[in-house]
């Protein structure tokens, strides 16, 4: 991954491939940003105007790329857009700050070093320019011979100062939850046919491993045993067995410590079964354990801050294939909670693990449980590519949510879960059926889970199949593919419970 480092040096003086510098959409035209004063000097003061001429604007994501002029060290200047400037004195938004940082990372992929001196007044700002550079910076290339493609190998922070406690502080916290989303996002990508359940549990042993965190895995042998009728049935037609991993930190001290559990959907590949997915919905569907690689970066990421606070995370792992011995719409399952559910539709998997997930997490009482699932494409439908789906058992905590995804940068939004819709879930042969109507079908499935939660615990639902998987060019600090959504919400939300917030 990219290095991080905190410099002194001037923008002028420090020997980099290029410097980025920020530059605001002005009234007048482009202006440039506090903290590429040494840069705008060798320029002669004359690099608004440069870069007016070069056509740029300011615009958010405009990447300008020039040849330095004599007085830097650097042979080339990378101009990023911040869109429009703050309020006199008002400090830069934070998210601006790191979709700027990571597209310049990406457009000086193959670079050796960059020197980055966009405005970093204070250390929330620092901690932004630091993500998204870590961020944008991303490739996955596991799977090509060498061809040139290489992240950005170092990133020099100008302006944040090294032995300031608050900065040094946020370029830790930076390179750890970016080096966490990397992970998610490096297990997304990762083909199918090499990331099963197995494969899956076995990378999360080794992290548990590297970073002293107690891990369970239960095999089929031990789901069939144990009960997990929601599991097995979803990853009973596939070649490669399911699994359900918890894996746990507890850095909460005291009797005070909150415990937060989080409950990831882990269909390494969703066929959609004997409801067989047609072309066209099938070729991303390696994305549809993105909200499993979300738990278990975020567990991981809370040890590696050393939070105050007890994460638990569930994986719940299972491959969705159509096969002989696939279950069948009409099958009904024994869930873990014991309730029965009749399989309408093989391709309403993800509840099924899920439901399993959610009643074994309750068993342990958490303060909270939090899922994340790419779980219908209705919450795509409704809410697009960018922003996932908030539910909850509990108005106050689906706000917190939200507040807190937007506070860190993610998108988000609050979505209902309707007692109406759960009639048409009424199965004549079980208790519940896997679907309801086509309409509102993302808040159906939220309804759903919703019946596995264990008495009394505070649960929300994170419904990510929007915003797990980018299928198209990247974006600011986004790459094309996996993306690690839910994370940076996640990682904060734990945060705050380790300060005696939000649980
Ligand atoms: N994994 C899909 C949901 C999905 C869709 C994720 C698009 C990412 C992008 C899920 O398992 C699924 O197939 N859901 C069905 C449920 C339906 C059959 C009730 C859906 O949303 O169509
Ligand atoms: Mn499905
Ligand atoms: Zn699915």
């Amino acid at each position: 991954m990219t290095a991080l480092t905190l410099s002194t040096s001037s923008a002028a003086a420090l020997r980099a491939d290029a410097v980025v510098v920020g530059v605001t959409k002005g009234a007048k035209g482009p202006e440039v940003a506090a903290g590429a004063e040494a840069v705008d000097q060798a320029f002669a003061g004359r690099l608004a105007a440069t870069l007016e001429t070069l056509g740029a604007s300011g615009a958010e994501g405009e990447v300008t790329k020039l040849p330095a002029p004599d007085g830097l060290k650097s042979p080339v200047v990378l101009a990023v857009g911040l869109g429009e400037a703050p309020a006199d004195g008002a400090a830069y938004d934070t998210e601006a700050l790191r979709k700027a940082a990571g597209a310049a990372a990406r457009a000086l992929s193959g670079s050796k070093k960059a020197a980055y001196a966009l405005p970093v007044q204070d250390a929330d700002a620092a901690q932004a320019v630091a993500e998204g550079a870590l961020l944008g910076a991303y490739v996955y290339t596991a799977y090509q011979s060498s061809n040139g493609k290489a992240p950005l190998a170092e990133v020099a922070l100008l302006g944040a100062k090294p032995r300031d406690k608050a900065y040094k502080a946020a370029a830790e916290r930076a390179a750890v939850i970016a080096a966490e989303v990397n992970r998610a996002r490096d297990l997304i990508n990762m083909p199918p046919n090499d990331l099963h359940p197995k494969s899956f549990a076995a990378l999360a042993q080794e992290a548990a491993k590297e970073h002293g965190l107690k891990i369970e895995v239960l095999d089929e042998k031990a789901l069939v045993k144990g009960g997990y009728g929601g599991i097995m049935g979803v990853g009973q037609g596939s070649a490669n067995p399911p699994r359900l991993v918890k894996i746990a930190y507890t850095g909460g001290k005291g009797r005070g410590a909150k415990h937060l559990a989080l409950v990831g959907k882990g269909i390494t590949y969703d066929s959609g079964g004997i409801s067989l997915k047609p072309a066209g919905h099938n070729e991303t569907m390696k994305c549809d354990m993105s909200g499993a690689a979300a738990v278990l970066s975020t567990v991981v990421a809370a040890a590696r801050l050393g939070l105050p606070v007890n994460v638990t995370g569930w994986l719940a792992l299972a491959e969705n294939m159509p096969s002989g011995s696939a279950a069948r719409p009409g099958d009904v399952l024994k869930m873990y909670s014991g309730k029965t559910v009749e399989v309408l539709n093989t391709d309403a998997e993800g509840r099924l693990v899920m439901a399993d997930a959610l009643t074994r997490a309750s068993e342990e009482k958490p303060d909270a449980i939090i899922d994340v699932a790419t779980l219908t494409g209705a919450m795509v439908l409704a809410l697009g590519n960018r922003i996932f789906g908030v539910m909850a058992n509990d108005d106050a905590f689906r706000t917190a949510l939200h507040e807190t995804a937007t506070e860190v940068g993610e998108q988000s939004w609050p979505m209902p879960l309707p007692t109406d819709l759960r009639k048409a879930m009424d199965s004549p042969t079980a208790d519940i059926a896997n679907m309801g109507e086509r309409m509102g079908g993302g808040l159906a499935a939220g309804l759903f889970l919703k019946e596995f939660v264990g008495e009394g615990i505070t649960w929300a639902h994170l419904d990510i199949a929007g915003p797990a998987f980018n299928e198209s060019g990247p974006f600011g600090y986004t790459p094309k593919g996996g993306t690690g959504s839910a994370i940076r919400t996640l990682v904060r939300v734990a945060e705050k419970a380790g300060e005696g917030e939000l649980l």
